[in-house]
């Protein structure tokens, strides 16, 4: 036989481990430093054993073993998934729960910690009390079971430091453990110091070209630099396998130097693009310069602003503070947002999705929507420059200025406003924006108390990856089943438009921590109320003097929009048809101020109330 004919099988093998052997989440056929797959290379505690896709790499700690699912090396951080434990069979504890441990997962004197949004994440998880389902498992049994039924954070004994919150906002779960097996399926993200001394001592072994190491026989498992001159040294012997191995280095090599012409093919081609602000030549690129909306530069945002002087600062949203801007050229004020720092390396891409987030908000034009008029992305911070709304927000009618009290046909018109604006953003924008954070704050009004909502797809452009950075929206107004999806839809921005409605019919907080534990959140507190038929007591007391009917209605819309199950809330069409129908009933008179017991029977005839609606 040929000898070249003898190396077409090493060679066919090779190319088969190359492609096969990806070890997901890793994109490359080696996981990088301290990552290894075989004992003795890498760091002792980051050993893990590859599987081909669509499995993932897992890695066992403490005796726990995980699949990864994400790896994301620049902060660094690993979510993982727990595999069951075999429970022994001396014990009688049996769930029918797959992913929850049957005991503590214990992390610590390991290099991974959970990281702190993924401890606030478990601490919000409440369990009912007391509990509403029947599959709690039996505490003589299963005394760890139990104990994380009651207080979900013990899962994980590292996340000791967080005490679960005062406030919970988002209702308790009946179903905890199922509910717990779900969450956990999203994985648990850790994160690792790179500070031991494995990691110090591998920076010099790298700059003397070695690999980074251990001695695995060892029971202390030193450090050890592997020089890679060390196979120099081997005496060349004409087996089948030295054969193999040369091949592989030579296909490595290959490989290596095409990866190269790669990489530096890609880094000519980014080096090409002009010096300017990316975001601009972005823009240009994509819109003619007479559709853009007006970019302003960092000095000119500064000067209008006073440099961001605080005496100029009239709020600060969940993603970042807002000043009022005066420019005395155009004579006009806007107010302008400067937005937290999210990532400070943004890097091209994510800036391009800032593009077109921009592209996307300057283009809507609604009379409800706080119009996006321009921005500014500069070294120092993104701001966006908007239409200043000069008479406060909701929330300051409402619940600051409560002397001033707002009559009952602008409380209506103003709801119909946001669900109109609402209906818009859902249903006449392409792709629909979810609005995700509309709470009594993010609704500004002018001086008739027109209102316009402000602050939408301000979440999504700040989460340019679409990837779960922490709870989102605000307490008191976050759809509950956001946690059981980790998604918020249109149905969410229903739910927190619910939220809004309640405040308008009872004039209260949206969370108030002075009300009794399980009446923290107004929408909790209104539909135990409006469940036993005690409708009344919540409504604002210095709306009595006006049509009960009309009140009755919109309180009952309120209840079906904040519905724990998504698909129970009307979507934006119903909720502005129901406000329209509620509004010329209350203005055509029909009997003028016919009795609320009256009017939600007649409610009701038409729509799906659970529990047979609210009596009065
Ligand atoms: C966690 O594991 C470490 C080392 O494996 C051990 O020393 C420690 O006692 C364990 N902690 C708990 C609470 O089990
Ligand atoms: C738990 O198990 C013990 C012993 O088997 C039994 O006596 C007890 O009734 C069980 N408790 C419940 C709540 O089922
Ligand atoms: C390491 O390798 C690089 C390039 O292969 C070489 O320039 C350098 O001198 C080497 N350093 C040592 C300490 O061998
Ligand atoms: C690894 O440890 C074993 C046992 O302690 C020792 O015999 C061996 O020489 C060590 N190997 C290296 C390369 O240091």
């Amino acid at each position: 036989m040929p000898p070249l004919f003898r190396l077409i099988p090493p060679l066919i093998f090779l190319l088969t481990t190359v492609t096969s052997h990806l070890c997901p989440p890793f994109t490359t056929t080696t996981p990088p430093y301290p990552f290894s797959t075989t004992p003795g290379s890498g760091h002792p505690s980051f050993q893990i054993t590859c599987h081909p896709p669509p499995l993932s790499a897992t890695i066992t700690i403490n005796n726990h073993h995980f699949s990864l699912l994400t790896y994301d090396p620049t902060t660094p951080t690993l979510s993982l998934f727990p595999h069951p434990t075999p429970t022994p069979t001396t014990t009688k504890c049996t769930t029918t729960t797959t992913t929850i441990p049957t005991q503590p997962i214990n992390l610590s004197h390991s290099p991974f910690k959970p990281t702190d949004s993924f401890c606030s994440r478990l601490s919000y998880i409440t369990p009912c009390n007391p509990p509403t389902t029947t599959t709690l498992p039996n505490c003589t049994h299963c005394p760890y079971l139990c104990k994380i039924t009651k207080t979900p954070l013990h899962l994980i004994n590292s996340c000791g430091s967080h005490p679960p919150p005062q406030l919970t906002h988002e209702g308790c779960q009946p179903d905890i453990l199922g509910f717990l097996d779900s969450f956990l399926r999203f994985g648990i993200q850790v994160e690792y110091q790179q500070q031991d001394s494995y990691f110090t001592t591998c920076k010099s072994c790298k700059s003397l070209n070695g690999t980074c190491g251990y001695n695995s026989t060892h029971p202390n498992k030193p450090f050890l630099c592997l020089q890679t001159t060390n196979f120099k040294t081997q005496k060349p012997v004409h087996t089948k396998r030295n054969i193999r191995i040369a091949m592989m280095s030579l296909a490595t090599l290959v490989l290596c130097m095409l990866l190269i012409i790669l990489f530096t093919y890609i880094s000519r081609t980014k080096k090409l693009s002009p010096v300017q602000d990316p975001a601009v030549v972005y823009l240009h690129r994509h819109r003619s310069a007479s559709l853009l909306p007006p970019v302003y530069t960092f000095e000119e945002l500064q000067q209008a602003t006073n440099n961001f002087d605080p005496v100029h600062k009239i709020g600060d949203g969940g993603f970042g503070s807002v000043f009022v801007g005066h420019f005395e050229q155009q004579n006009r004020v806007f107010a302008i947002k400067f937005l937290h720092k999210q990532n400070p390396t943004s890097n091209s891409v994510s800036m391009k999705s800032f593009c077109n987030e921009i592209l996307i908000l300057s283009s809507l034009n609604h009379p409800n929507l706080v119009k996006l008029h321009g921005y500014c992305s500069d070294p120092r911070g993104l701001l966006l420059v908007y239409e200043y709304v000069p008479n406060g927000t909701l929330s300051d009618h409402l619940h600051v200025h409560r002397k001033t009290c707002l009559p009952w046909h602008v409380r209506l018109d103003i709801a119909l406003q946001i669900a109109v604006a609402i209906e818009y953003l859902h249903f006449s924008v392409v792709p629909p924006i979810v609005h995700r954070d509309i709470t009594s704050n993010n609704i500004f009004a002018d001086k008739d108390m027109r209102v316009k909502v402000g602050d939408f797809g301000l979440s999504r452009l700040l989460d340019p990856g679409c990837v779960w950075t922490g709870p989102q929206g605000t307490p008191g107004y976050l759809d509950p089943d956001y946690y059981r999806s980790f998604r918020l839809t249109e149905k969410s921005d229903i739910y927190s438009f619910g939220v809004v409605l309640l405040e308008l019919v009872t004039g209260m907080k949206a969370v108030d921590v002075n009300r009794d534990k399980r009446e923290m959140t107004l929408a909790d507190m209104a539909v135990g109320k409006i469940q036993m038929g005690l409708l009344a007591e919540v409504i604002d007391p210095r709306l009595a003097t006006v049509d009960g009917g009309a009140v009755a209605a919109v309180a009952e819309l309120s209840f079906r929009c904040v519905a724990a199950d998504r698909d129970d809330r009307p979507d934006a069409k119903e909720v502005v048809a129901e406000l329209r129908r509620i509004k010329g009933r209350t203005r055509g008179g029909g009997g003028g101020g016919g009795s609320a017991v009256g009017m939600i029977r007649a409610a009701n005839s038409n729509s799906v109330v659970p529990d047979g609606g609210p009596v009065m």
